[in-house]
């Protein structure tokens, strides 16, 4: 099992943003959709996601409590009323039929057994959701 350094990752990870924007402008959001981003991570991509969302919300996940702690801390729930975090592996999600739209970046790579987060993936979305 690894363990992450938030801080370090949020100063050394203008790559990984970069790869996301690319995806979130691929994601063509409307604004009030409920989003799921899997590894968040440090959360600021999460809340590029969230600023896309003015009638919307976005979950990130991540299974590193420091991540999450880290993710709470600059984006706290009180300014950010949009965008919350929780600490969960992806391989045991529970979410069900919640979703609109599920994102992750820089993360899928990360995971052990795939099956799992497809399964959890596919139960978190509405039917009309996508991933
Ligand atoms: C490279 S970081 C990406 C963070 C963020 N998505 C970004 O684009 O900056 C990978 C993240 O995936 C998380 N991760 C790895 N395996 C995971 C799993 N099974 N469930 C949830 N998070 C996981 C790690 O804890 C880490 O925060």
């Amino acid at each position: 099992m690894y363990s992450w350094d938030a801080k370090d990752y949020h100063n050394s990870s203008a790559e990984q943003q970069k790869w996301a924007r690319e995806l979130i402008s691929k994601l063509a959001l409307l604004g009030g959709e409920r989003v799921l981003d899997i590894g968040c991570g440090d959360g600021k991509v999460t809340a590029e996601v969230a600023q896309r969302l003015p009638d919307g919300s976005v979950l990130g996940i991540d299974r590193s409590e420091e991540m999450i702690r880290f993710a709470r801390r600059n984006f706290p729930a009180k300014r950010f009323s949009n965008l919350a975090f929780e600490v969960m592996d992806a391989e045991n999600m529970s979410f069900d039929g919640e979703f609109d739209v599920v994102f992750s970046n820089a993360t899928l790579h990360w995971v052990i057994e795939h099956l799992p987060v497809l399964k959890g993936i596919k139960k978190s979305l509405k039917p009309s959701g996508k991933v």
